[in-house]
């Protein structure tokens, strides 16, 4: 997809961090754009920002966990704008601990949002954009942690790699249809994520008290999201599928690709 002018977007998580630069980003090329979030009151502010600024844009609550909840929220953004072509599965937490130590209500947690948020986007809004036979594309926001396993994010981990995965079968999927799929995996970027316990359902329990320590000191240095959102406008403009803002990861992956191809030729 050359040119984003006239276009739709759909973005969870759209209402912080790299959900509302891409809503930013999208809207300067001239798309339209649905904010789909479970934070009310981040989400009116951003639609309100964001039409301030002249876009054209509207928020809908969405909890991407619930399947009848994202159907109701891409209803109102088709009964805003009349279709959606591009869908990024963007909305994301990122619960920490010990692998041994994490509850499974911080599994549950995590896997609804990261896993089945996916999931659910792509079961809800992919028909739709393929009977609308006017091309599309899909950015599924995954993370390096989809790419190399992090150390205290073992939930995390095991989603950014399903969402790796998923994207890469959607990927053969959807080609034959000119629908275009990426998958963007950064590593550390300057947004609320340390503290995504905000939106944490009460009856999963509480989460911890404080943000945790590691994470708030490298989201305060990190990558401003801006950069995110302009290297996935770039990915569709020219239908990258991998985007990799932050190349300090290759030698991580670098190891793990070559243990494993080692591995391939053990006796
Ligand atoms: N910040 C980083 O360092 C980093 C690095 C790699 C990947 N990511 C990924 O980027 C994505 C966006 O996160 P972010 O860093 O912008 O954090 P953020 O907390 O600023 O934004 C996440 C957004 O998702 C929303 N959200 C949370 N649960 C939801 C739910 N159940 N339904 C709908 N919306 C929900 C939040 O309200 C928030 O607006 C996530 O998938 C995250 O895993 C972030």
């Amino acid at each position: 997809m050359d040119d984003l002018n006239g276009k739709v977007a759909f973005v969870t998580g759209g209402a912080s961090g790299i959900g509302l630069a891409l809503a930013r980003a999208f809207a300067e090329q001239g798309a339209r754009v649905a904010l789909a979030d479970i934070e009310i009151e981040a989400l009116k502010k951003a639609e309100g920002d964001l039409l301030a600024a002249g876009a054209e844009v509207v928020g809908v609550q969405c909890d991407v966990s619930d399947y009848g909840s994202v159907e109701a929220a891409a209803d109102r953004a088709i009964e805003a704008f009349g279709k959606v072509h591009i869908l990024c599965n963007n909305a994301g937490v990122a619960p920490s601990g010990a692998m041994d130590e994490m509850a499974p209500n911080d599994w549950k947690w995590c896997l609804g949002v990261n896993l089945m948020g996916v999931v659910h986007g792509i079961r809800v809004l992919v028909p739709r954009i393929k009977e609308q036979g006017e091309g599309g594309h899909v950015v599924n926001t995954a993370s390096v942690a989809g790419l190399v396993a992090l150390p205290t994010l073992g939930a995390y981990t095991a989603t950014k790699y399903a969402v790796v995965g998923i994207s890469e079968t959607l990927r053969g999927e959807l080609a034959p249809l000119g629908i275009g799929v990426s998958v963007v995996c950064p590593s550390f970027v300057k947004t609320r994520l340390h503290e995504g316990h905000r939106n944490r359902p009460q009856e999963l329990g509480p989460g911890p008290e404080e943000p945790d320590a590691f994470m708030t000191q490298m989201l305060a240095v990190a990558t401003e999201p801006e950069v995110i959102a302009e290297r996935v406008v770039r990915g569709i403009r020219r239908g990258d599928f991998y985007i990799l803002p932050h190349p300090d990861f290759k030698a991580g992956f670098e190891v793990r690709a070559n243990e494993i191809l080692a591995a391939f030729d053990l006796d």
